[in-house]
């Protein structure tokens, strides 16, 4: 057996502070990060560039096997598809709507995990998703679920769109992050569900900040258990 490479998994639905509190996990154990979200989205980047039917699954899930992804973090994180700066792309609104739609397909899924599990390296990897406690890494030592009231994330990415400039109404924000949720939720492959040995945290009412300071605690009272 190979040596035993540690895993934290953070779970949950789009808005609940995932992304910043896993690259700050990672930063702070010195490990790596994996955004699967990333993967996903630069997959329906690559669909729309190709000009790809939904209901080409077939064409789809070779698209998702031999699209040459890197992620770079320095100076800020970058998303390199075929050679290409997809990085504002993939943080589009409507990127994230047909990603939901993608990442439905069993097929598809199935031609990701590979990818995603090559992440795992020592000396250890935060993993960022929807099924990392779950599906594609249902061994990992520490596995959180982050979550918050719709209304909460709909507020942040509110917030986080106006700070680039982009002006979109609260209220159809709310409902598309609702509407994503649902066909996150509902759908029959792996849908977003907490692992039943996950450490459940609810956002809504924390900062950042004590989100950070709340998972890693566990994480360290785990460690010694
Ligand atoms: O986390 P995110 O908003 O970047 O994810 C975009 C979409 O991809 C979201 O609708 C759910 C999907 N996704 C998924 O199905 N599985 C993952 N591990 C990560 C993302």
């Amino acid at each position: 057996m190979g040596e035993h490479i540690p895993v934290v998994t953070l779970d949950g639905p789009a808005g609940a502070g995932k992304g910043t509190v896993s690259r700050a996990l990672a930063q702070r154990l010195g490990w790596r990060y994996l955004d699967s979200g990333a993967i996903y989205r630069s997959l329906a980047v690559a669909v729309m560039d190709e000009g790809l039917a939904l209901e080409d699954r077939a064409g789809i899930s070779a698209i998702a096997r031999t699209m040459e992804l890197r992620f770079e973090s320095d100076p800020s994180p970058r998303v390199i598809l075929n050679g290409r700066d997809i990085s504002d792309r993939i943080s589009s609104e409507t990127c994230g709507n047909l990603t939901s739609k993608i990442a439905a397909l069993g097929p598809v899924r199935q031609a990701l995990l590979q990818k995603q599990r090559e992440f795992r390296q020592p000396p250890g990897l935060v993993a960022d998703g929807r099924d990392m406690g779950t599906v594609v890494f249902p061994d990992a030592d520490y596995k959180i679920f982050l979550t918050a009231s719709a209304e909460e994330r709909a507020f942040r990415r509110h917030k986080q769109l106006k700070e680039k400039g982009i002006d979109v109404s609260l209220t159809r924000l709310t409902n598309e992050i609702e509407e994503r949720d649902q066909r996150d939720r509902e759908r029959s492959e792996a849908p977003l569900k907490m692992a039943d040995d996950a450490f459940l945290v609810d956002s809504s009412a924390m900062s950042i900040e004590q989100v950070i300071t709340c998972c890693l605690r566990w994480i360290e009272t785990s460690r010694l258990r």
